[in-house]
């Protein structure tokens, strides 16, 4: 039994060694970094474990992990929350319930992942564009976009330039009240990419106009 116990521990103080990474104490919520960062560490070395013994693909562990994540469409007081597709891309809409007098910001958010994994319907991406919403008064558009290996470049870029430019018809800007002057293409990690690529190439499209 002593023997067992010594073990875990000495496991354990590997593990802890294993995962740990030197974070600036000076920035924000200094404990939330440093576990998402041993989530993703973790992960990494179970799909490295399943990869080398064929369980499954590297890429898989990431893909089902971020699908135990996945919330479904629910409104709440303030935000109607729906999925529907744009373009034939799945995407998930944060349309606030009050009624506005003038025309609202629009955001459009890429969810980041490596481009082979991740969702706008994750909790996290959901929480965040939900209360995007609400603290803007925003209508809010979270993208599936098509994700890699199955769908390599450039097909997440042309999905987010689809969807951008599908926003971006008078209909769907009067359908949703959108103020066509302030609308907002942004992500993180590889959606941040996305949305600076998409960025650039709807405005030289509409410069060619
Ligand atoms: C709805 O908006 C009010 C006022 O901004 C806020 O206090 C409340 O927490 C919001 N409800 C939800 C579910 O976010
Ligand atoms: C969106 O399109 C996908 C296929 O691309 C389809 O399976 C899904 O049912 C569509 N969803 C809606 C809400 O139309």
């Amino acid at each position: 039994m002593g023997y067992k116990i010594l073990c875990f521990g000495i496991f354990c103080v590997i593990f802890a060694y294993y995962i740990y990474t030197p974070i600036p104490e000076n920035i924000e919520e200094c404990w939330r970094v440093r576990m998402i960062d041993a989530v993703v560490k973790t992960t990494s070395l179970v799909g490295t474990l399943f990869e080398e013994i064929g369980l499954m693909k590297y890429e898989d562990t990431f893909l089902t992990l971020s699908s135990l994540h996945l919330s479904k469409p629910v409104s709440d007081e303030n935000v109607t929350v729906i999925d529907t597709n744009f373009s034939d891309i799945p995407v998930r809409l944060y349309l606030p319930k009050k009624k506005s007098e003038i025309l609202r910001p629009a955001i459009i958010y890429l969810h980041g992942g490596a481009f082979v994994f991740g969702s706008c319907k994750m909790q996290p991406y959901d929480d965040l564009n939900r209360w995007t919403a609400n603290k803007l008064d925003a209508v809010v558009v979270g993208i599936d976009y098509r994700l890699a290996p199955q769908y390599p470049f450039p097909a997440a870029l042309e999905d987010s330039v689809l969807v951008v430019k599908f926003i971006l018809q008078d209909k769907i800007l009067d359908k949703y009240g959108v103020d066509p002057a302030c609308i907002c293409i942004s992500g993180d990690s590889s959606g941040a990419t996305l949305a600076a690529a998409a960025t650039q190439l709807v405005c030289c499209v509409s410069l060619e106009v």
